[in-house]
């Protein structure tokens, strides 16, 4: 059996005060991994850290940065490497604001490409020196099911998402031979806050009650239900352990079976 343990290794993990992001912390945790968690409330940065796993002995942390503004990123991730390795990097933060593409605005595309594939960039080249020198890393992109069908109503996140999917599959190409792998976790609608502001939404849009918009997407499943953060979390555990190792470049749905492709 591969293992699985992640006892020794540094995790940072992008959009982790709930959600997908604090349940991939919270698995990592539990297999061994020492968590450093970054958002932007520091008050619920400091509350998620406590829910994290210490049995292996290992000490979480977190950084205060908004993906929105790179500098923060920059300057918060600059400051940790100088001082740490990092062996796992979740890219992951709030997705994009739905609506129709031909109602886009150049400066929202703008907007969400920084937010997600410029600090992705960013954040991966601080970290791949200690990677290299450990001859071992993962980086794991949360994006979306996206990358497989656009989804209807979120013109900007299917874009970007798109980008961030091919950015992913050359990075991969790029680092594999230093034991690193890079690969993508695609969520299909899964219960978090970022889910129910698009009941909501879509509820308010359509004028049909919050339920009947909610019953319509589940009809949608083969599991005809939602997912949970640590479904999503368990693969994304998986991706950043070391039986992992010859798994790269892939994305990989976790919906359901929802996405109709093969
Ligand atoms: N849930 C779904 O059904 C679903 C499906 C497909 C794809 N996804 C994608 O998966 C990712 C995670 O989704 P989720 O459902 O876990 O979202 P969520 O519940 O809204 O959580 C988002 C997390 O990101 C942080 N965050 C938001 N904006 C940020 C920023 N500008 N800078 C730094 N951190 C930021 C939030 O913390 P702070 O507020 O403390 O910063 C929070 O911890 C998103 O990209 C989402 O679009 C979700």
């Amino acid at each position: 059996m591969l293992s699985q343990d992640l006892t020794g290794k540094t995790a940072l993990v992008g959009g982790s005060t709930q959600g997908i992001g604090l349940a991939s912390a919270q698995a990592m945790a539990a297999m061994g991994a020492r968590c450093i968690l970054v958002s932007r409330n520091e008050e619920k940065l400091k509350l998620a850290v406590q829910t994290l796993d210490t049995k292996a002995g290992q000490q979480h942390g977190y950084l205060v940065a908004d993906y929105s503004d790179v500098n923060t990123v920059k300057t918060a991730v600059e400051g940790f490497v100088a001082n740490n390795d990092v062996h796992i990097l979740i890219n992951n933060t709030g997705g994009p604001a739905g609506g129709p593409i031909t109602a886009a605005k150049p400066e929202d595309f703008l907007m969400a490409f920084q937010q997600h594939l410029i600090c992705n960039q960013i954040i991966s080249n601080l970290v791949t020196a200690g990677m290299k020198k450990a001859g071992y890393g993962r980086i794991i992109n949360i994006i979306s099911t996206s990358v497989k069908i656009p989804l209807k109503g979120l013109g900007v996140s299917n874009t970007i998402r798109g980008a961030v999917a091919s950015w992913a599959k050359t990075m991969s190409n790029e680092l594999g031979e230093f034991g690193i792998t890079v690969n993508n976790v695609l969520p299909g609608a899964t219960s978090t806050e970022r889910l129910d502001t698009i009941l909501n939404n879509k509820s308010a849009k359509t004028g049909k009650d919050k339920h009947e918009v909610e019953q319509e997407m589940i009809d949608e499943i083969p599991a005809r239900r939602f997912g949970k953060p640590e479904e999503i979390a368990a693969v994304v555990a998986f991706l950043a352990s070391p039986a992992a190792a010859y798994v790269n470049g892939t994305s990989i749905p976790v919906d359901g079976g929802r996405t109709g492709s093969i």
